[in-house]
């Protein structure tokens, strides 16, 4: 679906794939909103990409009042036609001795924050004529991983609420969708889970792959986006026949615990 010229906001403008998004999605942008912890990282991007153009709001997203201060820069551009929920955090570790904070703070960064991000943000989408909401998930929301419950459940349950959100304004012209990168080379993933990567044989995209996935994504009408065939297939044999993936994942253990910080 077209929402061009863009008016868009961008959550975690600073990572690895956010940066790469940002930089292929400036140039279709009326004005475009990057949001992270790091200003001067935001500034930098600001002045590669165009003060002009671009607009920074420093914050913790965990924190209502960094989503008081988005909506605020928001409000003062005019209505945004597409907010892309990309900020998240990862923590590949052992669940039983998994730090309570770190298990907190991934719930808080990628299930609340962009929940109450798009909740603050509807009433100005929905003054765009046509609108799009792309929250940023996981095949581990599909999958449940060993080493990887906690996100999983974030991911899980970002998958959850924008299908529910998607089906509840299905009358309105904003659309709520589902972008899965593949796994991708950026700071999220611990030296731990590129070892992990490695031991597996998992294909990792560059950050300028995934952008490129995310930018056709934006231009078509599915809801979702799953990295490929493969892992369409897998989510589907994962739904439909749950005992396959367990044996699978199951005799994948041994290679996962050799990883996985405890
Ligand atoms: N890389 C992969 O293999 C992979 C695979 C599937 C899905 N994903 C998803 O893709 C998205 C982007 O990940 P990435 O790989 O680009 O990770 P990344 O390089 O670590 O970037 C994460 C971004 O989120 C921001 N962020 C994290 N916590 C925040 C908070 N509390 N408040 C504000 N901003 C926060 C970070 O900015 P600051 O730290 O500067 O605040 C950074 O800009 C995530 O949702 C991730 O779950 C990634």
């Amino acid at each position: 679906m077209s929402t061009l010229p863009h008016r868009a906001v961008l959550t975690g403008a600073t990572g690895g794939i956010g940066r790469a998004i940002a930089r292929s999605l400036a140039p279709s942008c009326e004005w475009l909103v990057v949001c992270s912890r790091d200003g001067a990282a935001l500034a930098a991007l600001r002045n590669e990409l165009g003060a002009g153009r671009v607009h920074a709001v420093q914050g913790d997203l965990t924190d209502d009042a960094t989503l008081a201060r988005v909506a605020a820069q928001v409000a003062e551009l005019g209505a945004p036609n597409l907010l892309i929920n990309n900020a998240g955090m990862g923590d590949f570790h052992a669940f039983e001795s998994q730090d309570a904070a770190r298990i907190r703070a991934l719930l808080a960064t990628n299930l609340l924050a962009p929940i109450l991000l798009t909740q603050r943000l509807l009433p100005l989408l929905r003054q765009a004529p046509v609108a799009q909401i792309v929250n940023v998930g996981s095949l581990f929301g599909y999958i449940g991983y060993p080493g990887f419950a906690a996100y999983a459940a974030s991911k899980s349950g970002l998958r959850g609420f924008t299908q529910a959100l998607r089906r509840e304004l299905a009358d309105t012209p904003i659309a709520v969708r589902h972008f899965i990168p593949r796994a991708t080379r950026t700071a999220i993933n611990s030296a731990a889970v590129d070892a992990l990567n490695d031991e597996m044989g998992t294909p990792v995209d560059a950050p300028e792959d995934a952008a490129a996935q995310l930018l056709r994504f934006l231009a078509g009408s599915a809801w979702e986006r799953k990295p490929g065939v493969k892992e369409a297939l897998l989510v589907l044999l994962n739904h439909a026949l749950p005992g396959l993936p367990d044996k699978a994942i199951r005799g994948q253990l041994p290679g996962i615990r050799k990883h996985m910080p405890k």
